[in-house]
């Protein structure tokens, strides 16, 4: 069979009842590590997210805010595109299942199955979790309430189309007992498993009692189930019945990447569905675990979640995606904290990574000049590296080709740790004292020059801004755009004579101590209104004088700014507030130049808990008004710096 070079991966799509979370952003992270490791290996890759956007749990959000479900779902898309920008997520598409290219291929379905008799109409009584958007019989509710996630559940009684799943329980059995990855890791196919063998009933496909989903095409009374929709999203995104080529070329898809939750719809109502429309399967369906909170699983139902936002702007884009890929062990579940993520960013990336790039460019500076040299004599210990080196290789590679995020990260890892070992154990300061030795130096410098090489390249799936954050410093790839994940199985790629500079740390450490708190309350939803009125609409939370009265708003003079390096939302400005001088870290760097700062009389929030961000610690927070364009600081002409603001 000819090698398939092409590579089709897909996140579920979201509900965009809510701004995502880093639970979301998990699973959209990996799928783009995926998705950038394949590409470093020469594929052709399709990868695919986007949003969930009808049925009952939207239509009701939308109500509650005054809003029509489309108005509300555009806000909050808005915000998902965002955040996959500032994750540098990847993706080739973006769909949308209210898009005109998704409806007509859904309804095309629907016709298709009902004309060749698995579809039927009659009547549904049960129950019904909005939140899941799943129906449950009364046996399968755990004290009356849902089985997967607690919350309570509402009766439904209305006349429905089925779809005759039962039908294909057995083929679909068979199926997974021929094909041994098809639903991974193993503990979720058992789980699949049990599932169908406990006996399949025949899905309810369509809802009578709300109208925001896609229409039957032949009973226009009746929407589509909100699942039998999305789960089509595979197909539509990627030309079923409108692109034959586009569809040929990429169908079946490689991977469907998704948490635990989702994974019987995947794993079992897909399946049946392509089957019935006479589809291949796709090649694998896999479910990895959760990120739990203290207080379980992260929910934008239950409010209690984290705003990825915030990390990547307090801690930087590698960061972050770097804590998520390592975070949860293969298939497990994981708990998230500040903590955990600040230890991973002092002792993994400062410590071990951060201080091999500063180890090695510094010795390199001052004993080689500042170029990579050539490399002279060799001993023993090399072999070990280089041993080292290309094992590892070969253990990343398998790692990722079987989703196994964390011990992929880990293998990574402990090269970079043998190549600190490979500093102890060489000495090079001795080795620099003595004009004999000198080539054996060289040697030393060019070998920790490759292993860099190396590691970096395999950590570039999850840190895509690394590999030109490390050249600025010691400039080991030739060709920053075109990096290839074989060359990480090659040792002596860097030419020597290539430059190195002292530069800044990669991963500043940051202080625990000022670590403070963030998020986990229930968050409003930022969804711009578009009038007046539905402004009024909102219900007003009041507070009293003396709440108001905590806040210690002073003028602020700003005397000096500059912008963050590495940090393009970022300036740093010092201000006096009265005599007293302080630092300040404002994300307006996109709206102003530092010298149009200097000199103004701005607010500043005094007694905000000082917090660092990206290194520099932030002693209050400037205030500012903001629209889609424009962000403005507020500022004062008479009074002088120091006074109060109330
Ligand atoms: O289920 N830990 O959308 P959804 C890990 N629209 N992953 C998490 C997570 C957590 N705490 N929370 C969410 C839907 N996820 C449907 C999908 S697909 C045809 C339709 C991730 O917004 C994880 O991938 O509830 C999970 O499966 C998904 O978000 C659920 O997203
Ligand atoms: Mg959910």
């Amino acid at each position: 069979m000819q090698e398939k070079n092409r590579f089709y991966i897909t996140t579920p799509i979201y509900y965009p009842s809510d701004n995502l979370h880093i639970g979301h952003a998990y699973t959209t992270v990996a799928a783009d590590c995926l998705a950038r490791f394949k590409r470093m290996q020469g594929y052709d890759v399709f990868y695919l997210t986007g949003t969930d956007e009808h049925g009952q749990k939207i239509e009701k959000i939308a109500n509650e805010k005054g809003m029509q479900p489309l108005e509300y779902v555009d806000g909050i898309v808005k915000n998902i595109r965002e955040l996959w920008d500032t994750l540098l997520i990847t993706n080739t598409d973006f769909i949308r299942t209210t898009e005109e290219r998704h409806e007509q291929v859904v309804q095309k379905i629907f016709q298709k199955v009902y004309d060749q008799g698995d579809i039927y109409l009659s009547e549904y009584e049960g129950w019904y979790c909005t939140p899941c958007e799943t129906f449950f019989t009364e046996r399968q509710l755990v004290d009356g309430k849902c089985p997967d996630c607690g919350r309570d559940v509402e009766i439904v009684k209305e006349e429905s189309y089925f779809f005759k799943m039962s039908k294909y329980a057995e083929r679909l059995l068979q199926h997974i007992a021929t094909h041994p990855n098809f639903i991974q890791p193993e503990s979720r196919k058992n789980e699949v498993v049990n599932f169908i063998k406990s006996g399949l009933e025949d899905l309810c496909v369509s809802r009578t009692t709300f109208k925001w989903g896609i229409p039957v095409p032949f009973n226009d009374k009746h929407v589509v189930y909100v699942w039998f929709d999305a789960l089509i999203n595979y197909l539509s995104a990627i030309g079923y019945a409108s692109d034959e080529e586009k569809f040929d070329k990429y169908w079946p898809a490689d991977v469907h990447l998704m948490a635990k939750d989702i994974i019987r719809f995947h794993a079992i109502i897909w399946p049946i569905m392509l089957m019935a429309i006479g589809v291949p399967l796709p090649d694998k369906v896999f479910a990895h675990g959760w990120i739990l909170l203290e207080g379980g699983k992260m929910s934008k139902s239950k409010g209690n979640v984290v705003d990825p936002n915030v990390l990547v702007t307090k801690y930087g884009v590698d960061a972050v995606r770097y804590y998520l890929v390592k975070e949860l062990s293969f298939g497990q579940d994981g708990l998230y904290s500040e903590e955990m993520l600040v230890n991973r960013i002092n002792s993994d990336l400062a410590n071990d990574l951060g201080n091999l790039v500063s180890r090695t460019a510094a010795m390199i500076i001052k004993y080689c000049g500042d170029q990579i040299p050539q490399p002279g004599v060799a001993e023993p210990i090399d072999e070990d590296l280089r041993n080292t080196a290309l094992e590892i290789y070969q253990e990343a590679t398998k790692k990722l080709e079987k989703l196994d995020f964390s011990n992929y990260i880990i293998a990574v890892m402990r090269l970079v740790s043998r190549a600190n070992k490979y500093i102890d154990e060489t000495e090079p300061w001795r080795l620099g004292k003595d004009e004999e030795k000198k080539d054996r130096l060289a040697s030393v410098m060019y070998n920790l020059a490759e292993v860099i090489r190396i590691a970096v390249t395999l950590l570039t799936p999850t840190m895509p801004t690394l590999p030109a954050r490390v050249n600025e410093q010691i400039n080991v790839f030739a060709d920053l755009d075109h990096l290839t994940w074989k060359e990480a199985g090659q040792w002596g790629v860097c030419q020597p004579g290539r430059k190195v500079i002292k530069g800044q740390a990669l991963f500043p450490r940051v202080d625990i101590k000022s670590l403070e708190e963030i998020v986990m309350e229930p968050k409003e939803t930022e969804v711009k209104k578009t009038n007046e009125t539905k402004a009024e609409e909102t219900k007003p939370e009041y507070i009293t004088i003396d709440e108001f009265a905590k806040m210690d708003l002073r003028v602020a003079e700003i005397i000096e700014c500059e912008k963050m390096e590495k940090a393009d939302k970022l300036l740093i400005l010092k201000v006096k507030v009265g005599e007293e001088e302080r630092t300040v870290v404002s994300g307006i760097a996109k709206y102003y130049k530092p010298e149009e700062l200097v000199g103004k009389k701005v607010v500043l929030v005094a007694n905000l808990k000082p917090t660092k961000l990206r290194g520099t610690l932030s002693e209050g927070m400037i205030l500012a008004a903001s629209d889609e364009n424009n962000v403005e600081v507020l500022t004062v002409e008479q009074v002088s710096s120091g006074n109060r603001v109330k």
